[in-house]
């Protein structure tokens, strides 16, 4: 995907409540348009990248671009969650994310169990990645983020 890495922000609209309900693994969605402005290489899927709320601090995050296809919406989608434990909710305030990778295409499950299960391999797998130096080194160059210990070369 040469669209790789892809820096947008947004304000923090409502989805359907779903995430942090039905779920437990909360998400904050992207308007309209900085879904419809999606480069079209980036196709439909769930991604890791760094994810930051207002100036706060980056965080890994996970995002789905799509359709949903268990609760099959027919608006597509960007919904991040953001690996951290938010003490409030932050609708209305600007997310600012990097996509940095592909995890694996949108799917279908038979239970909610199951869908449950494989985000949270997707967030592990997201933990993974980025922290690897060609990973972590687009904190910096996103964020402009000095804590970043990097070897030589990055
Ligand atoms: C990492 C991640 C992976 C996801 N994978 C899928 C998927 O494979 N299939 C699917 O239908 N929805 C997937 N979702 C989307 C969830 O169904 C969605 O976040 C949930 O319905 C909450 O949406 P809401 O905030 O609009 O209520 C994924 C979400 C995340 C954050």
């Amino acid at each position: 995907m040469s669209a790789l890495p892809y820096f947008c922000k947004g304000e923090v609209v409502k989805g359907f409540g779903r995430g942090s309900k039905q779920l437990g693994i909360p998400t904050a969605n992207f308007p309209e348009d900085v879904v419809d402005n999606l480069p079209s290489d980036i196709c439909t899927g769930i991604y890791f990248g760094w994810g930051c709320v207002g100036n706060g601090v980056v965080h890994k995050m996970v995002m789905s671009i799509g359709w949903n296809p268990f609760y099959q919406n027919t608006k597509k989608s960007a919904e991040t969650h953001i690996i951290h434990t938010f003490d409030e909710d932050f609708y209305g305030e600007t997310l600012s994310v990097v996509i940095a990778g592909f995890i694996r295409p949108e799917s279908n499950f038979t239970s909610v169990e199951a869908l449950i299960a494989a985000i949270h391999s997707d967030i592990e797998e997201a933990e993974r990645q980025l922290d690897l130096p060609e990973f972590r080194q687009l904190k910096a160059r996103f964020f402009n983020n000095t804590d970043v210990n990097l070897p030589n070369g990055y």
